[in-house]
């Protein structure tokens, strides 16, 4: 048996269930983005027929990563499946992820049915996903108090219909690890597809009694392949397995023989933009990511650890990306230096593409004293997706208390220069007005995220965009752009022409103006 584990996670699915914490589309996009460089397996990345805004999410992550598999949620029903495996068309990989509560809570409360009708409903829910040429994964939620006999049968009758992967949830977090690890056991020596590699045994553990990491590490020590996990362990009432916890216990027992593909140094970086996107604070001394994870505060302990750090660190910082996050570039920063970082940070580019992004990287230091990390991903980033047809070229704006905002721009077309002028309401109304002058066509803008990307009013801020172009939609919703800069209105222009430039023919047939 393989001993890599499959880091498959549920921060956009199961951790965005938390009431208050919703994410829009852009954020989720920004979140899956975050996911990738993080080097998750899997990442679920809603429940497609839940809502409108959940399908929308799952189409834009599939078109936005390409890395990760992108799993959608399913019930044991054919218009979810059906809804997940539309939602799902643009991935390059892909998952259905449908099941049925197995326990007899379940079973009597939920379905007033029997355990051999909701076997049957398991059945041919399986098959009826993988009609749909995507990977199955088939939940039996509940299976933390399902009786092991009868979820062995159900896992088996899953495998046969065509389910490559069994997910087996404490959702109610009841399990003692010694127990979840039994019943991981158990079914590894009675499923038959699971001892031979046909198929894996996943976790889903809850945290409900503090034990969602301990069950998570239990299920792997006892044949389990797949872990799935939130980013700070976010997630309906206690919460989900943290991400962070198991891969760095991972990382930490050197005797253990797992590997697994996440990047660490990602760690801290991946837990402050969920946190701060959920609005939602981390625990002062959560393990990993917390404030106090690598404080130390007592006079013994800071004495040890100025003597040798192994007195009471077992965690160097800069695995987890603490250090390394503070570590900056500036203008004075060579080609070398540049490449050196990239690398660290896990993307790897040719030397063209370097080039291009040596050359945005030293505008951006010109504006911009230092540079971090997310600012290097940055330019990354904004290089690889480079597909522009519609590119801005120059952008002048007049504007302040009591003046008419004014704003002319020039954009290359396909190489062919074009200049407008416009005033409106403020900046950025004039240039998207100038702009229109351009591209005639009939575009709203509908949501827009301004973020500055870590502090200081030098600093470069990132722009989400939706833009409507009501001529083709995809399924309703408008196309989103992203676009960054140390001023905001070119900022917020570069994001506008990054959504037309997903209009072009290849998306909806017509020329770009
Ligand atoms: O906790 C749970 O059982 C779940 C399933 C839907 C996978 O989230
Ligand atoms: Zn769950």
């Amino acid at each position: 048996m393989s001993d890599r584990i499959i880091f498959f996670d549920t921060t956009l699915r199961d951790g965005e269930q938390v009431p208050g914490c919703q994410l829009n589309t852009i954020e989720k996009i920004e979140v899956a983005r975050q996911l990738e460089q993080l080097g998750v397996d899997v990442i679920e990345a809603g429940f497609p027929v839940s809502s409108p805004g959940d399908f929308n999410s799952v189409v834009e992550i599939s078109k936005a990563v390409s890395n990760p598999i992108i799993c959608a949620l399913t019930r044991a029903v054919e218009a979810d499946i059906d809804a997940a495996a539309d939602a799902l068309q643009y991935a390059r990989l892909k998952r259905i992820h449908t099941g049925i509560g197995t326990s007899d809570e379940h079973i009597r409360y939920k379905f007033n049915s029997t355990r051999e009708e909701i076997l049957e409903r398991a059945v041919a829910a399986v098959k009826y996903a993988a009609s749909k040429r995507c990977e199955v994964e088939f939940y039996a939620e509940d299976a933390g108090r399902t009786d092991n006999e009868y979820l062995a049968r159900v896992a088996e009758a899953a495998i046969k219909a065509g389910a490559t992967i069994i997910n087996i949830p404490d959702t109610t977090g009841y399990c003692l690890p010694d127990e979840f690890g039994t019943k991981i056991k158990y079914l590894m020596e009675h499923v038959d597809g699971l001892a031979n590699g046909k198929a894996i045994l996943s976790t889903h553990c809850h945290n409900d009694l503090g034990m969602a990491t301990a069950n998570t590490m239990s299920g792997i020590l006892n044949g389990a392949r797949q872990v799935e996990v939130t980013i700070n362990g976010v997630g309906e009432r206690a919460g989900n397995t943290s991400l962070e916890e198991i891969a760095m216990i991972l990382k930490c027992h050197h005797n253990l023989p797992y590997e697994c593909g996440i990047n660490t140094q990602r760690i801290t970086a991946a837990s402050r933009l969920v946190s701060s996107l959920m609005s939602m604070p981390v625990q002062f001394n959560k393990a990993i990511v917390g404030r106090n994870a690598f404080a130390h505060s007592s006079g013994i302990h800071q004495d040890g650890v100025l003597k040798n750090t192994s007195t009471y660190e077992i965690i160097d910082p800069k695995d987890v990306g603490l250090e390394e996050a503070n570590i900056v570039l500036t203008a004075r920063s060579g080609r070398a230096a540049l490449k050196h970082r990239l690398n660290a940070l896990g993307v790897k580019v040719d030397a063209i593409a370097m080039n291009r992004i040596y050359e945005a990287f030293l505008k951006l230091a010109d504006k911009k004293k230092e540079l971090t990390d997310d600012d290097i991903l940055m330019l990354a980033g904004a290089d690889l997706s480079a597909k522009k047809h519609v590119r801005l070229e120059a952008l002048e704006v007049t504007t302040g208390k009591g003046v008419v905002p004014d704003a002319t721009i020039r954009l290359s077309v396909d190489g062919e220069m074009f200049d407008a002028s416009s005033t409106g309401n403020g900046p950025l109304d004039a240039s998207i007005k100038a702009l229109k002058k351009i591209i005639k066509r009939t575009m709203t803008l509908k949501e827009m995220t301004i973020q500055a990307l870590s502090k200081g009013s030098d600093d470069a801020c990132k722009v989400h965009m939706q833009v409507e172009n009501d001529n083709h939609l995809y399924y309703g919703f408008g196309y989103y752009g992203f676009g960054s800069d140390t001023d905001i209105v070119t900022a917020s222009v570069e994001a506008y022409i990054d959504c037309i430039n997903k209009f072009r023919p290849e998306n909806d047939g017509q020329d770009a103006i």
